[in-house]
């Protein structure tokens, strides 16, 4: 259905249409797998506590923090009970139920949970410092406060949320598994290209947050975005193509503070970013809000200042114009970049295969 739906929802967002999303409901299933191993159900039961010490540990009183803590080590004493080995055939099953996730947004956005996943999963991992060796994805350390609170992670409460009914559902994956592979996900349903992905996180505690600052702040220039992603260990080549999921979603006023798509497309993963980087001509917005960039064609378009500077410093330009010129290349090189991005922080000896999986599309399996 994504197949269809993207390109129908392109189409209309070009033309400047309502958009009427088609509500053809996609086959699933939300019964857990049938089983009919004890211990598997009491690790089961033990994780569904758990979930609950998630919200628990998410609100502010210590003692529901000791709760949660509490009902998380007796999840991780059960899985490691149970023996249950989950499989690669088990992870392609989670793909799928985000993949099927996607699509139940309604009116939320522009009809897809896909971008703030990507968003969400980009997050997780972008906080590693290769310095200190801290941060990234290992422990999902966003389910925390104060990281949760951190004013960069604004609304991925929304795509917490969404994971977490996944996590209801399969309980044996950890937190940062489960929020890498909701961005894997997401970016190959909205016809991104293949992220090879494979498992191995581990869920960590409070005490494992990283400080506020870690992430970008769209307000800088080039000089800030080398130091934050020079940090992680990426090169401006690397820089370059992860700024292209900005193809996807939108900024929100009472997240960011910015407002408003990059492309006419959202829900797709493309190009088009650093098409239209060069070939719109890009004006200051006057408005109350903070200072950003609108197409001067059409006024419904937005860059941030970091988004701008790519085709203003003459190293992140020739990547830019690369880009613009070549879809493939794009997708050949973000792949890489996400792919790397989000194994960040991640001890290589955790990772359950030596080589990284490409799990398949929803349409790949009805093949
Ligand atoms: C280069 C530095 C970056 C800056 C300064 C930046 C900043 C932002 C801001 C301000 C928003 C709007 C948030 C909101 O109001 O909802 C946003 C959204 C988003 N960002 Fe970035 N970002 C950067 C890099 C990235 C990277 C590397 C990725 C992924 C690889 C990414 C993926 C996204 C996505 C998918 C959204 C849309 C979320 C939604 O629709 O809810 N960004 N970004």
């Amino acid at each position: 259905m994504q197949a269809i739906r993207s390109p129908l929802r392109r189409v209309a967002l070009q033309a400047r249409l309502p958009v009427v999303r088609p509500r053809v409901a996609r086959p699933f299933s939300t019964a857990p797998e049938a089983k009919s191993n004890t211990t598997l159900y009491l690790g089961i039961a033990a994780a569904v506590l758990a979930g609950g010490g998630y919200w628990a540990y998410t609100s502010s009183s210590d003692t529901a923090r000791e709760v949660g803590t509490v009902a998380k080590s007796a999840t991780q004493a059960a899985k490691a009970a149970t023996n249950f080995v989950p499989s690669r055939a088990d992870y392609q099953k989670v793909y799928n139920r985000i993949a099927e996730t996607l699509d139940e947004a309604g009116e939320y956005d522009d009809g897809s949970y896909g971008p703030v996943l990507v968003r969400l999963a980009w997050h997780s991992s972008g906080t590693y410092d290769k310095e200190t060796g801290t941060g990234g994805s290992n422990y999902a350390t966003m389910r925390f406060e104060p990281e949760a609170l951190h004013g960069a992670n604004n609304g991925l409460n929304v795509a917490r949320g969404i994971m977490e009914k996944i996590k209801q559902e399969f309980p044996w994956i950890s937190y940062g598994d489960l929020w890498t592979l909701g961005g894997v996900a997401a970016i190959q349903e909205m016809q991104g290209p293949k992220i090879p992905w494979r498992p191995g996180r581990i869920d960590g505690f409070a005490k494992d947050a990283t400080p506020d600052g870690r992430l970008p702040d769209a307000t800088q220039g080039q000089d800030h975005l080398r130091k934050i992603f020079y940090r992680m260990g990426f090169n401006d080549q690397e820089i370059v193509a992860l700024s292209g999921a900005h193809a996807l979603g939108r900024c929100h006023t009472d997240r960011s503070g910015f407002e408003g798509p990059w492309t006419f497309s959202p829900t797709t993963f493309t190009h088009d970013y650093f098409k239209l980087l060069f070939d719109e001509k890009w004006v200051w917005r006057k408005w109350s809000g903070p200072k950003q960039l609108a197409d001067k064609k059409t006024g419904t378009l937005m860059m941030l200042p970091t988004d701008y500077v790519l085709i203003q410093d003459k190293s992140f330009k020739k990547y830019a114009k690369a880009y613009a010129d070549n879809q493939d290349l794009f997708f050949k090189d973000f792949s890489a970049a996400f792919a790397r991005l989000l194994e960040l922080g991640v001890p290589t000896a955790q990772f359950v295969s030596s080589e990284p999986w490409e799990l398949k599309t929803l349409d790949e399996q009805k093949k």
